[in-house]
């Protein structure tokens, strides 16, 4: 029995209803992604489609949910693969399309072998048709055989939808916002993928190299119960924290560099996404201490920032203006902060924004701007932020801080009041990273 199946069910009845308010009723067919191959007949570990998964809850591939908003009222479909002795030998557990019904909590379950033949009776004389479009290839394929088909029987006296959706836009808006179930998965995947930072910044010594602090993130991450990582670690030593999606992990560290550990677990289809920077070997120098500082000054001033009926482009202009003062305080940027703003001479060590949405996909669904205007923030987004200094060798900057790069990343949910750090047991002063390097 699957405790959780209403909340599924509530989902698919949210997207019906904006269905009927947005072209009187419709169909919406919602695939799963497509199983990968690795080499020959090696395969990718499998992940589902986080808009299918969001309605249905269901872990398998081959799989596609159907939702009608037809004059009759609702229909909530899924087709999935059937029971199959033989490859449940090889591959393991199906849920087949009957318990599928019952578990999952749908009006009617087939085996997805009947998808073809079932579509076009579907799609017939309804309005619109949601579906993803230019997501999955073959998918799109599919969509167009379908509304060929329908079109075809037109002589039969049917219509085909004239009005085709990409269903993802309906879905982005309320993924966007997280009911409490997701939270509470959000909770846990941000506590584990915690407890996984504070295990690097334990073990980790000089004379390691990178991948052997990934194996202790992933370590942490899959004795806790999470499945995968949300994303690749990335483990950035001394010079390798200026390339911001490093993913080698091979360098050695080095006695007196910093570390720089961007790694987030997925538990239970929710992504976390923890970035931070500490000593290999536990002491701050004076130049990394005052880098250091300067971002945790803009990290902290953002998430003040971060709370309901805020724009969400707001806490980035927060991480822009106090870092670029911080830079014109420490000699890396010339002239007045205004100057530095207007020139844009800060991006030489801040080139990325600070942050975005976080959900079951590490970049969540969501859009953030409405018709050029910012998105408000409201109580259930869950955001990062995550401002960084990133200071490479050049001409015009001090030596002693070459090679100096610094991201510090925390997960935040947006509450009534303000936000909530989901990662907030992730040590962040000096003091408390000093303290959790043990050396
Ligand atoms: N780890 C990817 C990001 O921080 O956006
Ligand atoms: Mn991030
Ligand atoms: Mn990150």
């Amino acid at each position: 029995m699957n405790h959780n199946r209403q909340i599924y069910r509530d989902r698919r009845a949210a997207l019906l209803i904006q269905m009927r308010a947005q072209s009187g009723g419709g169909l919406a067919i919602v695939p799963t992604a497509p199983e990968v191959a690795r080499n020959r007949d090696s395969l990718f570990p499998y992940r589902h489609d986080s808009y299918f998964y969001y309605v249905s809850g269901f872990p398998e591939p081959e799989a596609v949910v159907a939702l009608v908003a037809g004059p009759d009222g609702d229909r909530h479909i899924l087709f999935c693969r059937e029971k199959n002795e033989e490859r449940e030998i090889w591959d393991g557990f199906r849920y087949g399309p009957d318990a599928a019904r019952e578990i999952f909590g749908f009006d009617e379950t087939h085996p997805i072998a009947e998808l073809e033949r079932m579509l076009p009776e579907l799609a017939a004389d309804q309005p619109a048709l949601y579906t993803p479009l230019g997501l999955f290839p073959a998918w799109d394929r599919k969509v167009t055989d379908l509304l060929n088909e329908v079109r075809n029987r037109i002589r039969t006296g049917v219509a085909a939808p004239e009005e085709i959706v990409d269903v993802r836009q309906p879905l982005d808006a309320l993924r966007l916002v997280k009911d409490a179930h997701e939270l509470t998965l959000m909770r846990r995947a941000a506590q584990i993928s915690s407890g996984a930072h504070r295990r690097a910044m334990d073990r980790t010594r000089p004379g390691w190299h990178e991948y052997r602090v990934e194996a202790e993130l992933a370590h942490e991450f899959l004795r806790s119960g999470a499945q995968a990582v949300a994303y690749s670690s990335i483990v950035a030593g001394g010079p390798n924290a200026c390339v911001l999606h490093y993913r080698d992990n091979n360098r050695e560290l080095q006695n007196g560099e910093l570390l720089l550990v961007d790694a987030g677990c997925e538990y239970q289809s929710y992504a976390s996404d923890i970035t931070r920077t500490f000593p290999v070997n536990g002491k701050f120098t004076g130049p990394q201490k005052a880098v250091y500082e300067l971002v945790l000054l803009a990290q902290l001033a953002c998430i003040d920032a971060v709370k309901p009926g805020a724009d969400f482009h707001d806490y980035h202009r927060v991480a822009e203006r106090v870092l670029a003062q911080g830079f014109i305080d420490l000699g890396l940027c010339k002239g007045n902060l205004d100057e530095v703003l207007e020139s844009g001479s800060y991006k030489q060590y801040y080139m990325h924004r600070a942050g975005h949405w976080l959900g079951m996909d590490v970049h969540d669904a969501g859009l953030y701007q409405i018709k050029g205007a910012s998105q408000k923030l409201v109580p259930g987004m869950v955001l990062t932020v995550e401002p960084g200094a990133y200071i490479r060798p050049a001409d015009n900057v001090p030596e002693e801080f070459w090679d100096i790069g610094v991201r510090i990343e925390d997960d935040v949910a947006v509450t009534a009041t303000g936000c909530e750090n989901l990662t907030a047991a992730t040590p962040k002063s000096v003091a408390e990273v000093e303290a959790a390097c043990r050396r």
